[in-house]
């Protein structure tokens, strides 16, 4: 049977429907394309506008809104910020088309305020962000964790926003989602066998893939002799683009009283740069 390409043909009349097609390479598969039917306003979005969402809900307005937001901004930033080249393309392509219902590949379909999910992705693909700090570490014996505390307190006592996430026990796609917003970023760990400890490897390898934009942090950490954690940290941050401030949080052991008030200014100073 001759098979006849999109490129052919993007458009096919159906009856009372038309479909036309628009490839979107790399939004984000190669062979990724966008259909929209002009009679329902309707653009069937493949992979963007996304979420992992199984629900017996099918559209935005029936379902709980922190949830879908939580999760809309969480499959961007997990599957979609490598490619928001791409991603920009296919969103400029909808430019003066009218669109009534955007229905992704994944999750509910948008029929209700478009213009806020529109403005969101506008804003991601941008690299929009808002003052807000997160900081992940791991830790065998706390220590990495006393420093993040004593960061992450010297920070909210600016006001500023700050997320705390140890990753044993959290998952590296749930920090890689409150990342997407975050000004900055610090990745804190002991040293073990003169390298990092494993599981912050695996989140730095991550990090690194999907390519954050826009963001200041630093590596942090303790060590018991010659270290090496916090130093393979800042080459894997810089590595995935963030923007290195200086940080000398590097301690031997437990930190001591004037360590650990070094970690509470440090946020301190963080937190004034991420509001100015
Ligand atoms: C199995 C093991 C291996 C370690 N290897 C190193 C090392 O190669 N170099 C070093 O400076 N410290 C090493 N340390 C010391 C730790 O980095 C140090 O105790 C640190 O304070 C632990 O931080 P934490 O309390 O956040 O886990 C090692 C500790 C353990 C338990």
């Amino acid at each position: 049977m001759p098979i006849t390409t999109t490129k052919e043909m993007p458009e096919v009349k159906l009856g009372g429907k038309t479909l036309s097609f628009v490839a979107v390479p790399m939004a984000h598969w190669p062979d990724s394309m966008v259909s929209y039917i002009p009679e329902d306003k309707l653009l069937l979005s493949n992979d963007a506008f996304g979420q992992h969402i199984a629900s017996t809900a099918r559209f935005n307005d029936e379902i709980e809104q922190s949830l879908l937001w939580h999760e809309a901004e969480a499959y961007y930033a997990n599957i979609l910020m490598p490619l928001r080249s791409a991603v920009g393309r296919a969103v400029k392509a909808l430019d003066g088309v009218s669109i009534e219902v955007i229905a992704p590949s994944h999750g509910v379909i948008w029929r209700k305020d478009l213009g806020d999910i529109l403005t969101k992705y506008g804003q991601w693909i941008e690299g929009y962000t808002v003052p807000k700090v997160v900081i992940t570490y791991d830790t065998m014996w706390k220590s990495t964790k006393d420093i993040a505390y004593a960061m992450a307190e010297g920070i909210a006592s600016e006001g500023v926003k700050c997320r705390v996430y140890c990753l044993t026990g959290n998952h590296r796609s749930d920090v890689m989602t409150d990342i997407l917003e975050a000004k900055a970023v610090f990745v804190g760990s002991p040293t073990l066998n003169n390298h990092v400890y494993p599981s912050v490897a695996e989140f730095l390898a991550y990090m690194r893939g999907l390519k954050p934009m826009n963001k200041i942090g630093a590596g942090f950490g303790s060590y018991g002799w010659a270290g090496g954690a916090t130093r393979f940290i800042e080459e894997q941050m810089k590595l995935a683009g963030i923007e290195l401030i200086e940080a000398d949080l590097d301690f031997a052991y437990k930190p001591t009283e004037e360590e650990w008030q070094k970690a509470y200014d440090f946020g301190v100073m963080v937190a004034k740069k991420v509001k100015e």
